[in-house]
C-alpha cells in the first residue's frame, strides 16, 4: 500500500455535502452526506490495513494494532457547521490517514497501538451540543439525556443513531479513550496568525473557555395591524435588544488583537520557553448569536416567543461566567422593557483548556520552527485533554476565515501538516519523549 496524499484525499470528498443555498458544506451527524464520509473513511482505513471499530456513540476508530491501553490516538471529525468550510474536521482525519500510510509505507512496526478516530457531532450542528461524540466517549455526557436530544425536525438522537445503524443503547464512555497514551489532533487554523508568522504549522497552547446557551423571551402574540405600538409585548424586540447588548458587553471586554500583548504581558502567539507561562493566555471575550427563531413566525404576526442561541467564550472560566451573567442581566432588562418574560438554559460548557505542557514541549522539540498558538475554537482534543495528554497542530489558513466557505489551506501546507503529524506520531509510537525546546532568545 503506497502513501496517501492529503490533498488527493480531500479532493475525493470535495463533492460530498455541498450546500447550494448557504455555500460551503453542510455535513451533519448521521445525515446522508456524513454517511458517505464515514464510508470514505472506513474504505481508506481498511485499505491501509486498519481495523475499523465503531464505538457505541457514532465515533469511528480505525486501529493499527490491537485496541487497548497505551494507544496513540489521532484524528478529528467529519461533520461541519451549516455552510462550513472544507477543512474544519476533514483535514485532521485525512491527515491522520495520510500520516499512518507514510508510517506503514516506511515499514514502521510500532510497539503500541494507534487509532485514527473520526468523532461524531463535533460541531453540535444537528443536536446543539458541541463535541458530543468525544464527550460521550470521555464520559462527559449523560447517555440517558443524549438519547432524548432532538434536532430541528424533532428527531431524537436515539432515532437518528438507529437510522444510521447505531444502537443507541451503546452510548457511553469508551475505555480505550481514557486508557490511551495521548491524542494528537491536526486542524486547520481558524485565524490568520500563521500567515503573519510565515510558518505552515503551529502547536496549540490553550482553548478559550466556552459554552452555549439558549435565551427565550415570551410575550403576547397578536395582530400586526390592529395592535397599537405602545404597550406591545413583543419578544422580537426584546431579543433584538439582547443581541446588541451581548455584542456590546463582549466588545467592551475583548481587546483589539494588537492590544493583547500589552494587557497580560504575553503574546497571543509565540514560542514557549520551558518553565515559562504559556503564551496565548491573552484577555478575550466573545459573544455570538448565530440562531434566532420567532414563533409562530408570520410576517403579519407579533411573535409570542423568541429564542436566541448564545455562544460565549473568554480567557478563563471566571471571565466566561462573568460575561454570561452580564448578558443574562441585559436580557432580563430587555425583556422587562418590552413587557416580556425571559428564561435561559445552558446547552454545553467547556472550561479553559491548557494543553499538556510535557506533550506540548515534546511536540515543540520535534517541530522547532512551529510557533505556539492559542485558539478560540473548541475541539474534541479539548474534551480528551481532561483525560489524557493531548496536543494539537494547526495548518495555516491564509484567509483566516473558518466556519464559512472561505476557509482554506494550500495543498503544500496540508502536506507540511502531514509531515509534522507523521514526525510526532512516529516519536510517540516509539514511546519516546523529546527534551524541551531550547529557550527562545529574548
Ligand atoms: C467549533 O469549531 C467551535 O469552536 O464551536
Ligand atoms: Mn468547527
Ligand atoms: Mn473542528
Amino acid at each position: 500500500m503506497g502513501e496517501l496524499d492529503v490533498a488527493a484525499l480531500l479532493g475525493e470528498i470535495a463533492g460530498i455535502g455541498r450546500d447550494a443555498r448557504r455555500g460551503g458544506y453542510s455535513r451533519h451527524v448521521f445525515d446522508e452526506h456524513e454517511a458517505r464520509l464515514r464510508a470514505w473513511f472506513t474504505g481508506h482505513a481498511a485499505r491501509l490495513g486498519l481495523t475499523v471499530a465503531p464505538d457505541g456513540n457514532g465515533n469511528l476508530w480505525a486501529w493499527w494494532g490491537d485496541p487497548g491501553p497505551g494507544a496513540v490516538l489521532t484524528g478529528s471529525h467529519l461533520d461541519s457547521v451549516p455552510g462550513g468550510g472544507a477543512y474544519d474536521g476533514p483535514l485532521g482525519v485525512a491527515s491522520a490517514l495520510a500520516a499512518v500510510s507514510r508510517l506503514r509505507a516506511a515499514g514502521e512496526q510500532p510497539p503500541r497501538p494507534l487509532a485514527v478516530v473520526a468523532f461524531a457531532e463535533e460541531e453540535g450542528s444537528r443536536f446543539g451540543r458541541a463535541c458530543l461524540g468525544s464527550r460521550l466517549a470521555a464520559g462527559q455526557a449523560d447517555p440517558v439525556a443524549v438519547r432524548e436530544y432532538r434536532d430541528a425536525a424533532g428527531v431524537t438522537f436515539a432515532d437518528a443513531a438507529r437510522a444510521a445503524g447505531i444502537d443507541p443503547a451503546g452510548l457511553g464512555p469508551v475505555p480505550w479513550a481514557a486508557q490511551a497514551a495521548c491524542f494528537v489532533e491536526l486542524h486547520v487554523e481558524q485565524g490568520r496568525a500563521l500567515a503573519g508568522l510565515g510558518q505552515p504549522v503551529a502547536i496549540a497552547t490553550t482553548i478559550l473557555a466556552h459554552g452555549r446557551w439558549t435565551l427565550a423571551f415570551t410575550g403576547q402574540g397578536n395582530h400586526a395591524g390592529t395592535t397599537a405600538m405602545a404597550g406591545r409585548r413583543d419578544p422580537a424586540a426584546a431579543a433584538a435588544r439582547t443581541v446588541l447588548a451581548a455584542r456590546d458587553l463582549a466588545l467592551a471586554a475583548d481587546p483589539a488583537p494588537d492590544d493583547n500583548s500589552k494587557m497580560r504581558g504575553g503574546a497571543v502567539h509565540g514560542h514557549a520557553a520551558p518553565g515559562h507561562a504559556v503564551p496565548g493566555r491573552a484577555v478575550a471575550a466573545r459573544a455570538t448569536v448565530g440562531q434566532a427563531e420567532l414563533i409562530p413566525g408570520g410576517a403579519n404576526v407579533i411573535a409570542s416567543r423568541a429564542t436566541l442561541s448564545l455562544d460565549c467564550r473568554a480567557h478563563d472560566d471566571a471571565a466566561l461566567a462573568a460575561l454570561v451573567a452580564a448578558i443574562a442581566g441585559a436580557a432580563e432588562q430587555s425583556a422587562t422593557a418590552e413587557g416580556c418574560t425571559f428564561t435561559m438554559s445552558q446547552a454545553s460548557l467547556s472550561p479553559l483548556v491548557v494543553f499538556d505542557a510535557a506533550l506540548r514541549d515534546t511536540v515543540a522539540a520535534l517541530l522547532p520552527d512551529a510557533p505556539l498558538l492559542a485558539t478560540g475554537a473548541g475541539h474534541d482534543a479539548g474534551i480528551l485533554a481532561a483525560l489524557i495528554p493531548t496536543a494539537m497542530l494547526f495548518v495555516r489558513n491564509p484567509s483566516g476565515v473558518s466556519h464559512a466557505p472561505d476557509e482554506g489551506a494550500s495543498d503544500e501546507d496540508c502536506r507540511a501538516g502531514v509531515g509534522a503529524l507523521t514526525t510526532v506520531l512516529r516519536h510517540l509510537l516509539a514511546g519516546g519523549r523529546a527534551g524541551p525546546r531550547p529557550a527562545e532568545p529574548r
